[in-house]
């Protein structure tokens, strides 16, 4: 993709998501591993396809409420009920808890999507025909995308509203998760939706530099988004392409390695810091979940995030300050078994720091000549300044182990590889 011929917001956001990823799949043994028909693939599949909602009344399910005032929210509620979007693969999929109900429930207008990386989350264009706000809705997905089956049940959905909430009130960019709904009364097998923004309600951008500040990114937000894995992912449609890293460096006058560590290092290791310090949820910055956000000139741009999906810790909420409450499900040492500081060398060391920096750092190094360390410098003095070294942390790197557990568990082992992004802690971890 060259930039420029790109077109707007959204084409350029659907493009990156479905085809400017190649080479950045390779971090784990099932990271390719996608069980979904080719129509909905996002590299191979149709441009866009339709998602069949249903009518879902109260007896039958609930509609459950974000805490921001959300007009793409109203788009899902019918008076008491609501609409159920389902992703097709997951109608035709047994078991389905619920799937009398649906067989029998009165359809819903179809919405008109386009699939983003992980599949099971789409754009949605059109509703019953007519053009809406474009918005995401993440699907229940029972089957298997890279190393998890992608189910969405009711706990899963009310944490993820919760931990948005909390990291909105923290003033982060994350995207705004709006409202969802499941169909089935029993919170265990309930499962359903999540309607998400294209934008988050916090956060500043980084300026052009020489005395600018940042803007504020909810009222004025970068013209482009793209997942951080766009940035160094090469384009399996057109491979020749220099990538949009380079692109975006080639229109200012900043060197490579400035920029890189400035406008996209730095911004996720203070994110991360911050919201784990300040509410105790761990954001998991991997290539997808990360966003990178940009004027068309380049000069202003800011690192932002999605997916709520994420662990909490209590003992460093508590830390944090006033806060109060906890999520149903993804708390450490409650329904999460292991250790703080194994989750925490997953979450930074694994999704952040092997699966996407040093990917980038990688493609720095080969196309732009970057040093990578003065990457793992920038990452370092920035953990270190913003209190990384008070959070407990192993002295290795931790990850899952290298096989599919039953029911979807999971285990952590030590890699025995010594973490490159961050300093080590103050105190002995436990
Ligand atoms: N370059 C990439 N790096 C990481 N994950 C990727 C990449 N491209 C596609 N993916 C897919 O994105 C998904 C990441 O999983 P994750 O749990 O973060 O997202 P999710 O829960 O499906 O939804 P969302 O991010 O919309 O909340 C996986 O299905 C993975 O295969
Ligand atoms: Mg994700």
């Amino acid at each position: 993709m060259i930039l420029g011929e790109a077109g707007d917001l959204l084409g350029t956001w659907q493009y990156a998501e479905r085809y400017l990823g190649g080479g950045t799949r390779a971090y784990s043994p099932f990271s390719t591993d996608l069980d979904v028909p080719d129509l909905y693939h996002p590299q191979v599949g149709a441009d866009r396809f339709t998602v069949p909602t249903f009518v879902v009344p109260r007896r039958h399910g609930v509609f459950l409420h974000g805490h921001v005032r959300s007009a793409v929210a109203q788009l899902y509620r019918r008076g008491d009920a609501f609409l159920l979007p389902v992703h097709p693969a997951t109608l035709t999929h047994r078991p389905l808890p619920g799937w009398e109900v649906l067989y029998h429930a009165e359809r819903g207008p179809e919405l008109s999507v386009v699939p983003a990386a992980n599949t099971r989350t789409v754009f949605v264009e059109r509703i019953d025909g007519v053009r809406v706000e474009p918005h995401f809705v993440k699907m229940h997905y029972p089957k298997r995308l890279s190393r998890f089956v992608r189910t969405l049940g009711e706990q899963a959905i009310r944490t993820q509203l919760w931990t948005y909430r909390e990291l909105e009130r923290a003033g982060l960019p994350v995207l705004t998760e709006a409202a969802g709904g499941v169909l089935g009364t029993s919170p265990d097998t309930a499962w359903g939706f999540l309607i998400r923004e294209l934008h988050p309600r916090g956060g500043t951008t980084v300026g052009p530099g020489r005395g600018m500040a940042g803007r504020d990114i909810a009222t004025d937000p970068p013209h482009h988004t793209v997942p951080l894995f766009a940035l160094y992912g090469r384009d399996v449609r057109r491979p020749h392409d220099p990538t949009l890293m380079e692109q975006l460096i080639a229109r200012g006058s900043e060197a490579p390695a400035r920029w890189l560590a400035r406008r996209v290092v730095v911004p996720m290791v203070r994110l991360w810091l911050r919201a784990v310090l300040k509410t105790g949820c761990a954001p998991e910055l991997h290539g997808q979940n990360t966003l990178f956000s940009f004027d068309p000139d380049g000069g202003h741009t800011a690192v932002l995030f999605r997916d709520c999906d994420l662990f909490v810790d209590p003992a460093t909420r508590e830390a944090g300050g006033p806060n109060k409450g906890l999520p149903p499900v993804s708390v450490i040492g409650q329904d999460v078994r292991e250790p703080v500081s194994r989750v925490f060398s997953l979450v930074y060391d694994s999704y952040m720091a092997h699966h996407a920096l040093d990917r980038l750092a990688q493609v720095a190094a080969d196309r732009l000549g970057v040093p990578t360390t003065h990457l793992h410098q920038a990452a370092r003095e920035t953990f270190t300044a913003h209190g990384g070294r008070t959070l407990p942390f192993p002295d290795t790197v931790f990850y899952y182990e290298n096989q599919l557990l039953p029911d979807d568990g999971w285990r952590l082992r030590d890699t025995g590889a010594t973490p490159t992004w961050r300093t080590p802690p103050t105190a002995a971890t436990p």
